[in-house]
């Protein structure tokens, strides 16, 4: 009688060892990142209107007449960060001439396309065409959106906005 006492011990031992590990939580799947993923943000930018692009830039008021400030600040970082790639007339040279920018997209889009410029190139579709056709990738020059916004208006002037 002791004997099986004892054996049954070493049974209901056994048996709640095992049920511990059975039940034991699975080690949490999907820890890694996946950078590839376009974020939540960004799928809804994509289905909130795919001709803004995809970045912070989400509304961008244009005032008449120019804000002539923001053109001549636009102008100094054109020709220090732009100009090597990109001309004013329709000319394609590294990049696309920016003649008529303003008018083929939406302002949105370009401060996104200037200031969000690697995930654009991967996941907007009209700049995955354009990368196509230069067979460049735009550079990252760490444009703040203020200085963008500059860099627009001066694209306006440029395109013949009062
Ligand atoms: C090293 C060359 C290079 C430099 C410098 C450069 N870009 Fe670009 N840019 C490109 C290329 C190439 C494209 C076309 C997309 C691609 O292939 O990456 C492009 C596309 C663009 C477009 C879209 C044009 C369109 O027709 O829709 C805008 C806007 C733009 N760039 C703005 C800028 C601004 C603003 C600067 C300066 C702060 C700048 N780029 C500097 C190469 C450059």
């Amino acid at each position: 009688m002791y004997k099986n006492q004892k054996h049954m011990k070493y049974l209901i031992f056994i048996g709640i060892a095992a049920m511990t590990l059975a039940c034991a939580p699975d080690k949490p799947k999907n820890q890694e990142q996946y950078p590839d993923q376009p974020t939540k943000s960004a799928v809804e930018d994509i289905i909130a209107d795919p001709t803004k692009g995809i970045g912070a830039v989400k509304k961008v008021t244009l005032k008449t007449p120019l804000e002539q400030e923001r053109v001549g600040r636009g102008l100094a970082i054109f020709e220090m960060k732009c100009s090597a790639c990109h001309r004013l007339t329709t000319e394609r040279v590294v990049g696309p001439g920016w003649k008529d920018v303003t008018k083929r997209r939406q302002p949105e889009w370009v401060m996104n396309m200037i200031t969000n410029v690697d995930v654009m190139l991967d996941k907007d579709p009209e700049a995955q065409k354009l990368f196509e056709l230069c067979l460049v990738r735009m550079p990252n020059q760490n444009v703040s959106i203020g200085d963008a916004r500059d860099i627009l208006e001066f694209m306006r002037q440029n395109d013949g906005a009062k």
